[in-house]
């Protein structure tokens, strides 16, 4: 019998903008600010969100995620306050997902019990690293032993919770990393997060790297520490749903997944970003990424929207494909149909799909196209030939 096409969910994004300090590889949409008026920013949040529900009433929410920059330094009761409004707004599913991230030091860890009570019930901490010269490097302010503490916190708190690892860093050897990825395995909860370290663009490491102050391993050399990654979560039974995302099996990102599914969600705080049917259509939200100039246009405005387009077909169905790929399950054809309005089949090209299956890079059966392991490794490659 064929598998049921899995309904990939509608989850609510909240974006929270500020850390302590800018780590210097990342190039996310975080800000380092004196003094944050949290009162103004709950207020702001709240108004942007029923504007979003007002677009796309009657629906089922089935995860919220706090991202960021650094939301576990969110006021508890400024989350209890969000996730109270989202249950005004909609219905929410029963088993909901409520993911925050966390930053793992002590200050934070301290409100891990708060945040439970506020009603998140998944911590996805930003450990990165378990030894002190590594975690250095990559400039996080907490050490290996405030990680280590904040995720037994966390484990004894939340009923789920992931962790975050960057590999590929400088000087990282495979045997240094396989013993690094054994102890995370033996702190691994149901979900991982393992990253293979990008040098972005106007990051503090774009600067270093072209100052000649390191080099960033090779392309074979990161490849090979991957490979090796897939093996061993794989055999120890987290193997990997998506490129960088492992799980024991019911232990993936739901909200990820609506993501990757090419599911509905709505984008609220500083440079987030939706995707919404509505009208007839399917939507792309863009918020304004300066702190400031968001807080000043939901002020205004109502919501800090800086863009709201409409994704047209083409768009949509190359937007499914690019999503879909990158999961272990594929695209379902089903899935596809319902957010692009056209069959997936129709909407490559037929030659090339034909020699990436008879390459070994992608893989079909009667509900679904598949990138193999090796096609997900080439994923910009393939996308490239398949879309028309
Ligand atoms: C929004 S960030 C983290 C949230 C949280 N503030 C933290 O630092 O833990 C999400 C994750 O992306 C990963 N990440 C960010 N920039 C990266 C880069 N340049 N290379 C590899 N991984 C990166 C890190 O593992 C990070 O935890
Ligand atoms: S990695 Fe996390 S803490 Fe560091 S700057 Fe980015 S969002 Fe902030």
């Amino acid at each position: 019998m064929p598998a049921l096409t899995p309904d990939p969910g509608f989850g609510i994004y909240f974006h929270w903008p500020f850390c302590l300090s800018k780590c210097p590889y990342c190039d996310f949409n975080s800000h380092v600010r004196e003094g944050v008026d949290h009162a103004r920013w709950q207020a702001a949040l709240l108004t942007e969100l029923r504007t979003f529900a007002a677009r796309v009433p009657g629906r089922t929410v089935t995860s919220i995620f706090f991202g960021g920059g650094t939301p576990s330094l969110m006021p508890p009761s400024l989350v209890a306050a969000l996730i109270a409004e989202v249950h005004k707004l909609w219905s929410v599913a029963p088993n909901v997902e409520i993911t925050l991230e966390a930053n793992p030091t002590s200050v934070e860890a301290a409100k891990f019990r708060d945040l439970r009570a506020a009603g998140v019930n998944r911590l996805s901490l930003g450990v990165q690293a378990l030894d002190d010269a590594a975690l250095k490097f990559l400039g996080r302010g907490h050490s290996a032993t405030e990680a280590l503490a904040a995720l037994d916190l966390a484990r004894g708190t939340f009923d789920r919770f992931s962790f975050d690892l960057i590999y590929a860093r400088p000087g990282q050897t495979p045997e240094s990393w396989a013993a690094e990825l054994k102890r995370a395995l033996d702190l691994a909860g149901d979900h991982l997060s393992l990253y293979t370290l990008t040098i972005e663009a106007n990051t503090g490491f774009a600067g270093a790297v072209k100052r000649g102050e390191w080099t960033p391993p090779d392309g074979d050399a990161v490849a090979g520490l991957y490979d090796a990654t897939q093996e061993t979560l794989s055999a120890a039974g987290l193997p990997a749903y998506e490129i960088s995302n492992h799980a024991r099996p019911g232990g993936e990102s739901r909200h990820n997944l609506v993501y990757w599914r090419y599911g509905d969600y709505v984008g609220a705080g500083p440079g987030a970003h939706g995707r919404l049917q509505h009208d007839g259509a399917r939507h792309a939200t863009q918020q304004w990424k300066r702190p400031e100039r968001w807080l000043e246009a939901v002020e205004a405005a109502g919501h800090g929207s800086e863009t709201t387009e409409l994704i047209d077909a083409d768009a949509a169905a190359r937007e499914a494909l690019l999503m879909g790929l990158r999961l272990a399950e594929g695209v379902w054809f089903e899935n596809f149909r319902r957010a692009t309005g056209r069959d997936l089949l129709d909407s490559v090209d037929a030659a090339a799909l034909k020699r990436l299956v008879d390459g070994g890079l992608l893989a079909r059966d009667a509900q679904r196209l598949i990138a193999t392991p090796a096609g997900r490794n080439l994923l910009d490659g393939v996308l490239k030939s398949l879309v028309v």
